[in-house]
């Protein structure tokens, strides 16, 4: 059979890539393989976001390229997937004639039959229906793709929390959590091919298994995780503060795989804004759990996301947020300006902040997130640091590229025959978003994994 060619493009979360690797695999098995660019292309997928405006855009404006690559090959099959997908459904179909398939959020598994039947007979078909909970967790899809050394692993899907700015939770469908036995056995099978790092992954994990009847909490699948022999570095991706236990906070201090780093979305710094956006904490819990994450775990390093320019959010609001800011020191923020979505709660809220003074006011914002990151990354500079090897750097150059505890990609001269292997890289220079570093003696690596604690040594 000839190989065909697709061309896959992702947007939007973590939840996607996860997804896009499936749709790989499910199409590896109709004999396409990934191509480069559209024009080599017999199936072109978007896996796509909604989460901001700009995104929906962004995907409008893909599909419009596509247009007339269809036109010059008529059995070019084109579909749509993901959190547009899910939320604009059939009408997709209406509005854009090059279009052969929709694929909702809970129907990656319908692809190749809607695949198939647009290559047969040409049929065009949308598939967005939610799923019960018990058909998704049969449908759950087990990792065996064979990748590089770290790896993600789905913990839950979907999202209850209807934060009042949010689309995810009506593009996701409800909360459901993944059996911790089946997540533990998925982990042990990926460390006996070689993988080194697991993130956990979900909207929001801190709520994992809270109802599911008997199953376990998140602290609890996190030590269970820890324990599995061959794993050397944890993390796990995205918390929710509201569901921040004492015990979670208490796994930093107490798990030696688990990295000193968490992504902690604050949103905003005031409790009125964080009330009108249904986020379920105060200015005050937040900073206690971040007082205390830090006491527990001196190498902690904070990123977060906030949203600028929420309806109503006034000059005293915004202020607030900067505090924060000012306090917890985050090594980055994500931060976005507020963009309405149709179906969210907040969608109504009228505003009546001028957008020069919203844009202002993220612009003040990144300002000082700037200073801070350039200050904490600073801090690595000239110091020894662990570093787990995930392969060719992406520059091109013949380096290798790994990660830090704290999640910077470091560039560095190596062999490939690192790859996997935690070893010593010294720090000599921060860019933007990565670092450059050296190898270190490698005679020390044997003495840094043998180290309780995940953070930096001082360069001697
Ligand atoms: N479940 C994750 C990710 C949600 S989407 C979490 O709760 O953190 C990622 C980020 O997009 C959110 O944290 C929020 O900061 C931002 N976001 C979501 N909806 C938005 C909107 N309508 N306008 C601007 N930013 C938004
Ligand atoms: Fe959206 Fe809130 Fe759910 Fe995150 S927790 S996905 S921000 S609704
Ligand atoms: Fe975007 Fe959907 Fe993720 S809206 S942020 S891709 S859950």
């Amino acid at each position: 059979m000839k190989q065909k060619g697709l061309f896959l493009e992702t947007f939007g979360c973590q939840m996607n890539v996860v997804d896009s690797e499936r749709i790989v695999a499910l199409m590896k098995d109709l004999g396409y393989a990934q191509v480069d660019a559209p024009e080599k292309a017999d199936l072109i997928l978007l896996n796509t976001c909604t989460v901001r405006d700009k995104a929906e855009r962004k995907v409008y404006g893909h599909l419009g390229h596509f247009k007339p690559l269809k036109e010059a090959n008529p059995n070019l099959v084109i579909g749509v997937g993901g959190c547009v997908a899910q939320q604009e459904g059939e009408k997709l179909l209406q509005t854009l004639k090059h279009v052969d398939l929709v694929f909702g959020t809970h129907n990656i598994h319908k692809l190749p039959e809607m695949v198939q039947a647009a290559t047969g007979e040409k049929i065009r078909s949308s598939e967005v229906e939610f799923l019960d909970r018990d058909t998704r967790l049969q449908l759950f899809p087990e990792r065996t793709d064979e990748g590089g050394p770290t790896r993600f692993v789905t913990i839950m899907q979907g999202c209850d929390n209807f934060c009042s700015y949010c689309i995810v939770p009506h593009v996701r469908g409800r909360e459901v959590s993944r059996p911790s036995r089946e997540i533990v056995e998925e982990v042990r099978a990926l460390i006996d091919q070689g993988v080194k790092e697991i993130t956990l992954l979900g909207q929001n994990v801190n709520s994992y298994g809270i109802k599911e009847s008997g199953e376990i909490s998140f602290a609890d699948l996190l030590r269970q995780v820890n324990a599995v022999e061959g794993l050397e570095r944890l993390r796990f991706t995205t918390s929710h503060p509201k569901d921040m236990s004492d015990d979670l906070v208490a796994c930093f201090g107490e798990l030696d795989k688990l990295c000193p780093q968490l992504q902690l979305p604050l949103q905003s710094g005031s409790n009125r804004i964080l009330e009108a956006m249904n986020r379920g904490y105060t200015r005050e819990r937040y900073l206690e759990q971040v007082r205390k994450l830090k006491e527990l775990q001196p190498d902690i390093r904070f990123t977060t996301d906030v949203i600028v320019g929420f309806p109503g959010e006034t000059e005293e609001d915004f202020e607030q947020t900067m505090e924060v800011l000012e306090e917890v020191r985050y090594s980055d923020i994500y931060s976005f300006l507020y963009s309405p979505r149709k179906g969210t709660a907040a969608y109504d809220l009228t505003d009546d902040t001028p957008k020069d003074i919203r844009q202002a006011r993220f612009d003040r914002m990144m300002d000082l997130q700037r200073r801070t990151s350039t200050e904490i990354w600073a801090q690595d500079l000239k110091t020894v640091v662990p570093v787990l090897v995930e392969g060719k750097a992406r520059l091109g150059n013949g380096q290798v590229f790994g990660r830090t505890v704290w999640n910077r990609i470091v560039n560095f001269e190596g062999g490939l025959n690192l790859v996997g292997q935690v070893v010593p890289v010294r720090i000599l220079e921060n860019t933007t978003n990565s670092q450059v570093g050296v190898l270190d003696d490698l005679s020390e690596t044997a003495t840094m994994e043998s180290k309780p604690a995940n953070g930096a040594k001082e360069a001697s």
